[in-house]
């Protein structure tokens, strides 16, 4: 590890930035197993936030592991340091001013309360997908489960490597029971109550 490193303050600030954006900047961290719907949901409330004028950007698990994490694999050591390492750019998103939307299975509590305390207390939202397993197999998207199954995936959360539930998460949606508009509403409704955006819930 480098020791010869001094933090260098930036010129402009967090807070001009949010300023001049005209709302905060936090992490919505979308956790829950695949196929219940983060990527969905993130992206249906990204757009839903760009309509709204509000600067935000998607990081989502597929697209990173392209490239920043393409050296990381699915062991627990491994995908500790994959969320360790979103957690950090999430955290330089926040302070440009803008939302950033994270969908990542992100199986492990000790991780994402990780990130958790990377930021302020009031930067960091968890959203829980929250979707029984059998739906979420039924779904398959991507026809992961069915290989998990056959065994030509190992270590693949809900199936052979656990997935560890929220305790207080700031917000959970369910994905079995209500419309991917409902689960937007919910999302974008929480963020004007809690006057991180303007407008009325
Ligand atoms: N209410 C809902 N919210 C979100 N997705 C839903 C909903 N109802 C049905 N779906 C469907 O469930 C699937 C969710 O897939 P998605 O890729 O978003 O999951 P994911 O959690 O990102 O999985 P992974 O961790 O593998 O990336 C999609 O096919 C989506 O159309
Ligand atoms: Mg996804």
């Amino acid at each position: 590890m480098s020791t010869n490193i001094v933090w260098h303050h930036t010129t402009i600030t967090k807070e001009d930035r949010r300023k001049r954006n005209g709302h905060h900047s936090c992490v919505l961290w979308f956790t829950g197993l695949s196929g219940s719907g983060k990527s969905t949901v993130a992206n249906a409330v990204s757009k839903k936030l760009f309509e709204l004028g509000i600067q935000n950007y998607v990081l989502d698990g597929d697209n990173i592991r392209h490239g920043l994490n393409k050296d990381l694999g699915f062991s627990a050591k491994d995908r500790t340091e994959n969320i360790r390492r979103i957690g950090e750019v999430a955290k330089l998103f926040v302070d440009s001013g803008q939302f950033v939307l994270t969908a990542f299975i992100s199986p492990f509590a000790q991780d994402r309360e990780l990130v958790r305390s990377l930021v302020e207390n009031n930067e960091f939202i968890e959203i829980y997908v929250k979707c029984p397993l059998e739906e979420c197999e039924k779904r398959d998207p991507k026809g992961l489960y069915k290989k998990a199954r056959n065994g030509e995936i190992r270590d693949f959360t809900g199936i052979d490597s656990p997935y560890e539930e929220p305790v207080s998460p700031e917000l959970t949606i369910e994905t079995h029971l209500h419309s991917i508009e409902e689960c937007v509403n919910k999302v974008i409704a929480y963020l004007r109550d809690r006057h991180f955006i303007k407008g009325e819930s």
